[in-house]
């Protein structure tokens, strides 16, 4: 049989953090995809702007508070109609903690930090998680992707980030490695109702960072380069269509090889 494109046309798709590095990049895909498709992200982001330009919806969305978290799937539902995949690509990241210069030697580390990030990390994928079951179980079907990273399946050599203007930091590690967890727990037990959970992990992606960086990142990467932005998004392509109907529980890590 000769392979076609993957075809997710019709399907009806929640995609929560749109406004960033990889998230404008999924929007722009998934919005000439022919699937219908809802963008959210948070209140301080032109998200709404963003969402007109693309020519699909936009919804404001504070994973730090619940309620908002809650009005905005019921929002996204009654919308859309229904709901056949929700991906959870929200995370504090060290390209944001940047903007702030917000990093720390590890034995100084604020807690509040710490907390934030898992808050915003894991307990906002589980709120997310939670929000979009409701809709999945009643319906009898539904997929969720959450998008962890290559630092949820192995450490940074810490080495790389000497003399840059960014830092890994452990929460982020922390909630990124439980959201794989998470995942995987919530795929087995949602098996019975027909809903899917999947993880998708990035490896580094090319986006502005120092040369003596990218240098360093790639001495790890056996395809010897950092990844692009648009070789994440087939993933979820793929995990969002009906080409992956037998895929669930599991981490999806494109990294050009490292964590191999
Ligand atoms: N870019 C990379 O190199 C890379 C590598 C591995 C994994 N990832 C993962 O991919 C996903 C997208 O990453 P990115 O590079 O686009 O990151 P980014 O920092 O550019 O974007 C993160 C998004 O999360 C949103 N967000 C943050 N706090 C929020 C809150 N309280 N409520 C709602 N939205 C909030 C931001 O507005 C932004 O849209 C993240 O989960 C990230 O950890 C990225």
């Amino acid at each position: 049989m000769k392979y076609k494109n993957i075809d997710i046309s019709g399907k009806k798709i929640l995609l929560l953090g749109s406004h960033g590095v990889l998230g404008r990049q999924h929007s722009k895909i998934l919005s000439q995809s022919g699937c219908e498709l809802i963008i959210a992200d948070h209140p301080k982001t032109d998200v709404m702007k963003f969402a007109k330009k693309l020519g699909v919806k936009g919804i404001k969305i504070d994973v730090l508070k619940e309620k908002n978290l809650i009005d905005g799937v019921k929002k996204s539902h009654k919308l859309l109609k229904g709901l056949d995949a929700a991906i959870f690509n929200v995370a504090i990241t060290s390209e944001q903690l940047k903007k702030t210069k917000s990093f720390f030697e590890f034995e100084k580390y604020p807690l509040q930090l710490w907390k934030k990030t898992i808050d915003v990390n894991l307990t906002g994928a589980f709120l997310f998680a939670r929000e979009v079951g409701k809709i999945f179980t009643k319906q009898k079907h539904g997929n969720l992707i959450n998008i962890s990273s290559i630092y949820g399946v192995v450490a940074p050599d810490h080495s790389i980030y000497e003399n840059e203007s960014f830092d890994s930091f452990p929460g982020y590690s922390a909630s990124k490695f439980g959201l794989i967890g998470f995942s995987k727990w919530l795929a087995t037990k949602w098996a019975k109702n027909n809903i899917r959970v999947n993880c998708v992990s990035p490896g580094g992606i090319l986006n502005g960072q120092s040369q003596s960086f990218i240098n360093k990142y790639i001495k790890r990467v056996p395809l010897k380069r950092m990844g692009n932005k648009n070789e994440i998004t087939g993933m979820i392509i793929y995990l969002v269509s009906d080409s992956s109907t037998y895929c669930t529980g599991q981490n999806f890590v494109i990294d050009g090889g490292l964590s191999s």
